[in-house]
């Protein structure tokens, strides 16, 4: 059994960087809303309209909009990922990448992990981020990365030649479905598993497939407190990402996790967040 309060205080360090860096690059969140109704309602945008952390989001949405407009949005394309890859390079996207990455790697350090597992890894830039910190620390964990698309291949091929070390097994599983047989076989308990940015393309019951393979499960998402659908959440659903509330997620995460808490409640009064982003659920 896992000490929860080492746990929780493994949170600390990245929930306090993240949260400085909130206050000092994005401020208020609240322009951002309105400017994804212009951007929704097809109106044009002026830079100076929001802080400029959110320009790439403003990008990222309008290019949203002009891709949907006339095709399906697919995220097997390579071209799809590659579009993704530059986005998640960006300022804001690092926030979240840089506070994840402490969070896994923090924990990693506190106490004996047996697996860490990613789920909709995608191109791959949080787990670099990852190998980079077990890489500095020493850190020998197996790896396991995934995603639904075929192009998981060659994100851990990638990452097999950055860090010849480490132990990295790419497996292409659709979280809506079971986990693939050959990945369960390599999971070694406790397991760490972490994921941003793609369960609400799968649905909530998605949180039943993933949950079973966890013994610990860090949630980074944009879950709704506020029971309002904004602009760029239909926005967002153009490109299969569902509309996700906190109390429903936490209703499907309880099924299986007795200890769930959410990290990052002073960032969200501090910036008017109308989501939390970072959840920890524990067996
Ligand atoms: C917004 S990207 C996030 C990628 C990465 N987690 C990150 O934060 O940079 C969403 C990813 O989820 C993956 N995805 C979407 N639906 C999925 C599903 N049902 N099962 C597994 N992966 C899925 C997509 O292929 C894509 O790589």
């Amino acid at each position: 059994m896992i000490d929860k309060n080492i746990i929780v205080a493994c949170i600390r360090e990245p929930m306090e960087q993240y949260h400085q860096k909130c206050l000092s690059t994005i401020g208020n969140w609240k322009p951002l809303v309105a400017v994804s109704e212009k951007i929704l309602a097809g109106r044009e945008v002026q830079d100076d309209e929001v802080p400029s952390v959110f320009l790439f989001l403003i990008e990222w949405m309008q290019l949203i909009m002009e891709v949907t407009r006339d095709s399906e949005w697919d995220w097997s394309n390579p071209a799809i990922q590659e579009i993704y890859r530059k986005i998640a390079e960006s300022e804001i996207y690092k926030i979240f990448a840089d506070a994840t990455v402490g969070i896994v790697s923090s924990i990693m350090r506190a106490v004996p992990i047996g697996t860490v597992v990613e789920i909709g890894t995608g191109p791959g830039q949080v787990t670099e981020g990852l190998c980079r910190e077990m890489a500095r620390h020493d850190i020998s964990v197996p790896v396991i990365i995934s995603d639904k698309t075929p192009g998981i291949a060659r994100t851990g091929e990638r990452l097999r030649k950055s860090f010849p070390r480490l132990s990295i097994h790419d497996f292409v599983w659709d979280f809506r479905n079971e986990p693939p047989e050959e990945l369960v076989a390599q999971l070694v308990s406790p397991v760490l598993v972490y994921e941003r940015f793609c369960i609400p393309y799968g649905g909530y019951s998605s949180i039943d497939r993933i949950a079973p393979i966890a013994d610990i499960l860090v949630m980074v998402e944009d879950l709704n407190l506020t029971g309002k659908k904004e602009a760029y959440d239909i926005i967002y659903e153009k490109i299969g990402s569902q509309f996700f509330t906190y109390q429903e997620a936490r209703k499907y995460l309880e099924k299986h996790f007795p200890f769930i808490h959410t990290c990052d409640t002073k960032t969200i009064e501090a910036i008017n967040l109308p989501v939390t982003d970072f959840i920890l659920a524990m067996k």
